[in-house]
């Protein structure tokens, strides 16, 4: 799997890593579809790829909507014939005590960062399957899908889920035989626009999620690698072939030491 040609598909490829990926992938030489809910930045970014000399193509999707990602995945089939790359990447923030989070926010990160994986997976594999020729999932989870910390429950939560199904998926890939791959992907700190998008969406109140989320949001723009560069360090970890990807050294620690507490059965820890 060189990732050199072919089609790939990235949701939420009209920003940082997903963004980052699509120019990647884009230079490698494949033919990018740049999904996103926000259509003018799929447009953006699918433009800058081809005034690059690349092939990219913008489409307006809701992971969140089943029929919407059945519809993209008809369309992208019957134009390309074959699909050899899809990232499911699209993904959301919020913050507060696991008590304060409010149901329908909740809902509505789940919905993005578990259910879009989910219905990404449920209407592209089954005709990655059917083409008969190598194919790769990578499910973007992150280093939260292997560690937990305060104040970040639903999206930890969401993480953790992506990094189960993407295992059981794995399993189930194996059973039936099937040349297409499955990996996951958890990018440490990558400078993007998601503490932002998330706008005042952690409660505000004398718990502290509030100064969380906003000391989340600055690391992340201080601390954050460019995602250009996280780009590089995932798509040659996908190339290789490995199931678990990362962006920088940090991740495979976090995953050593959530391997030690679970063979202790050692209390939670922060990261
Ligand atoms: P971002 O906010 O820069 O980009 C996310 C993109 O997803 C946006 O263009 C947005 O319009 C799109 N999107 C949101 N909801 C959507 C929907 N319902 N359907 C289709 N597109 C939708 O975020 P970033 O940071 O690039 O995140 C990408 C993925 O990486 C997410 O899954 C995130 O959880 C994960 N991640 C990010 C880290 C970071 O430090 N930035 C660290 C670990 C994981």
């Amino acid at each position: 799997m060189t990732l050199t040609s072919g089609t790939a598909l990235v949701t939420g490829g009209g920003s940082g890593i997903g963004e980052g990926l699509v120019r990647r992938l884009a230079e490698r030489g494949m033919t990018v579809l740049v999904a996103d809910v926000d259509l003018g930045r799929a447009e953006a970014v699918a433009e800058r790829v081809r005034a690059d000399g690349g092939e990219a193509v913008a489409h307006s999707v809701d992971v969140t909507d089943p029929a919407a990602m059945g519809r993209l995945a008809g369309e992208v089939f019957e134009r390309h014939g074959s699909l050899e790359l899809l990232v499911n990447n699209a993904g959301i923030e919020t913050g507060g005590r696991v008590w304060e989070i409010d149901p329908a926010r909740w809902r509505s990160l789940m919905a993005v960062n578990l259910d879009g994986v989910f219905h990404g997976v449920a209407a592209f594999v089954p005709r990655m399957i059917g083409q008969g020729s190598p194919a790769t999932v990578a499910n973007v989870a992150s280093v939260g899908g292997v560690t937990t910390m305060p104040f970040q429950g639903a999206y930890i939560a969401s993480k953790h889920a992506v990094v189960g199904l993407s295992e059981c998926l794995f399993h189930d890939l194996a059973d039936v035989g099937s040349a297409v791959r499955v990996s996951v992907v958890l990018p440490g700190w990558v400078r993007t626009r998601i503490f932002a998008d998330a706008g005042g969406l952690a409660p505000q109140g004398d718990s502290g999620a509030g100064e969380h989320f906003e000391a989340m949001r600055v690391s992340n723009l201080e601390r954050g690698l460019d995602p250009y560069d996280a780009a590089e360090r995932i798509v040659d970890g996908l190339a290789r072939g490995d199931f678990w990807v990362f962006t920088d050294d940090r991740g495979p620690e976090l995953m050593r030491r959530r391997g030690e507490q679970l063979l202790e059965r050692g209390l939670p820890t922060q990261p």
